[in-house]
């Protein structure tokens, strides 16, 4: 993607403000559950953008969060906009089956293409505001919130009925109350996770590893128990299911206060640049990993750190039925052919954990499946892009780094990473950039907090 100084004045000042806009959510978002610690990662184009848009110096970003703000406040259009009828109370721009059930969209339903985006042409878009649900009350505040929601709120209650033999949730009243359980750990999130640490053998057991594990992605996240429960340790989990039979289960997440979005490993890039997380996480997510020559799970690979894991609880970890016992066969030797080395074994759960370089990628056999990449490939264009089933290797810088050289959280938030190099930033940009988002961060927080609320 380009620096975005070809167009017009308008979009740049939009995006920017859309830009400003969702880090000032974030921020928010994260300093009302995190006691004084916030955190944003950017990917390496937002990076690009808001270096265009400020670290290049030609406007300062005050100036344009105070210029955005008069053009909202300003618009008087905003007014006009009516309220959609109910039957769209749910209506997800993009991700609406309704569409693509009335556009005859050709979609394949085995690579899960449905359940990608598709966004109607401007002629059929609504234009209108998502009523709440009738009876909608002010959620529950975090840290309550991520054991009860108000029913009401989310008035989809058979996904309770479904799973409560497996501790999701459980109707109470007028609430909806978590009880922490998940298809593979009925016995709560929390202790699935102190076991998880343990096999890592790390101190505690506490699977934020002294700060060297902050992000996770948990793919096919039910009511993101898993990733509520890692808050507590410092570790941000971005939660991801598809709008699938059962529904809302995202809904359930974002009303419990847990970051999660609707996506689905199908046949785009899921869209984080490379080298993002350092655990990806699936418990009983259904996922066929050896379909398309382990393309999702090479999608995984792409996202993970070097040294990432890649934590697998499923029957094929385990299970001794013919079938299982086969796709773990399988899985065993794609992910060796993938340089995955096994960290951890025990009981359900298997994990494996991703090269620090690209000694291994160079060692296998010519013509060993996956390949790698091509050179020109860019691991970090995400967005619309086709995944790809091939391995991403190191750069040679990267690859003599043998790591991220991150600083451990919450350090790593006021700490120049290495990676900034590649796109041409300097710590003292990174510095800056640091000072400027403390002050606004500052004064945002002086006009949102009262002073009950610090
Ligand atoms: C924002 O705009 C108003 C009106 O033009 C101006 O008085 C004010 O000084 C501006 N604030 C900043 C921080 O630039
Ligand atoms: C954890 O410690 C045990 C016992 O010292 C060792 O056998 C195992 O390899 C270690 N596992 C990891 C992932 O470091
Ligand atoms: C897990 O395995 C260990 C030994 O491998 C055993 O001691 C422990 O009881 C098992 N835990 C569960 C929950 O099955």
């Amino acid at each position: 993607m380009s620096r975005g100084r070809g167009d017009g004045d308008q979009t740049k000042r939009f995006v920017t403000w859309i830009v400003v806009l969702s880090i000032l959510c974030g921020c928010v978002y994260l300093y009302s559950r995190n006691s004084g610690t916030s955190a944003l990662e950017y990917g390496s184009k937002s990076l690009r953008k808001l270096g265009s848009s400020y670290l290049g110096g030609d406007d300062d970003g005050d100036e344009t969060t105070n210029k955005s703000g008069e053009e909202v406040q300003g618009d008087v259009i905003l007014k006009s906009i009516p309220v959609c009828d109910d039957r769209h109370s749910e209506l997800i721009p993009c991700l609406d089956r309704n569409l693509i059930y009335q556009t005859r969209l050709k979609l394949d339903l085995s690579l899960m293409e449905h359940y990608e985006r598709h966004c109607p042409v401007p002629e059929r878009r609504f234009n209108c505001l998502i009523p709440p649900p009738p009876g909608y009350k002010v959620p529950i505040k975090w840290p309550k919130s991520r054991d009860e929601v108000w029913k009401v709120n989310i008035p989809h209650t058979h996904l309770a009925s479904e799973k409560s033999d497996q501790n999701w949730m459980v109707v109470k009243g007028d609430k909806i109350s978590f009880p922490g359980g998940g298809t593979h750990f009925h016995y709560g999130a929390d202790k699935y996770i102190a076991s998880i640490a343990n096999m890592l053998n790390f101190s505690n057991n506490n699977l934020n590893n002294e700060g060297r594990l902050r992000t996770v992605l948990d793919v096919g996240c039910g009511v993101a128990s898993f990733g509520g429960y890692l808050l507590s340790s410092d570790i941000i989990a971005m939660s991801l299911a598809p709008n699938d039979v059962h529904q809302n289960q995202i809904q359930f997440a974002l009303e419990r206060g847990i970051p999660a979005y609707l996506g689905v490993l199908g046949t785009k890039r899921l869209p984080y640049p490379s080298r993002s997380f350092e655990l990806a996480h699936c418990s009983r997510c259904r996922i066929d990993w050896l379909q398309r020559d382990g393309i999702l799970l090479l999608e995984l690979d792409r996202l993970l750190r070097p040294g990432g894991y890649f934590a697998y609880s499923s029957p094929e970890a385990y299970a001794q039925d013919e079938e299982d016992l086969r796709i773990w066969k399988e899985m065993s030797a794609l992910v060796e052919r993938m340089c995955w080395k096994i960290a951890a074994k025990r009981n359900q759960t298997v994990i494996w954990v991703k090269p620090l370089t690209n000694d291994c990628y160079k060692e296998r056999e010519p013509g060993t499946r996956p390949p790698l990449c091509k050179s020109d490939d860019d691991p970090d264009a995400v967005w619309g892009v086709p995944m790809k089933a091939c391995i991403t290797p190191y750069s040679n810088q990267q690859h003599k780094a043998k790591g991220t050289g991150l600083a451990p959280w919450p350090a790593r938030l006021i700490t120049p990473p290495p990676r900034l190099a590649d796109f041409g930033y300097s710590a003292e940009m990174f510095d800056k950039d640091t000072k400027v988002w403390q002050h606004r961060v500052e004064n945002y927080w002086n006009l949102l907090s009262p002073k009950d609320s610090v």
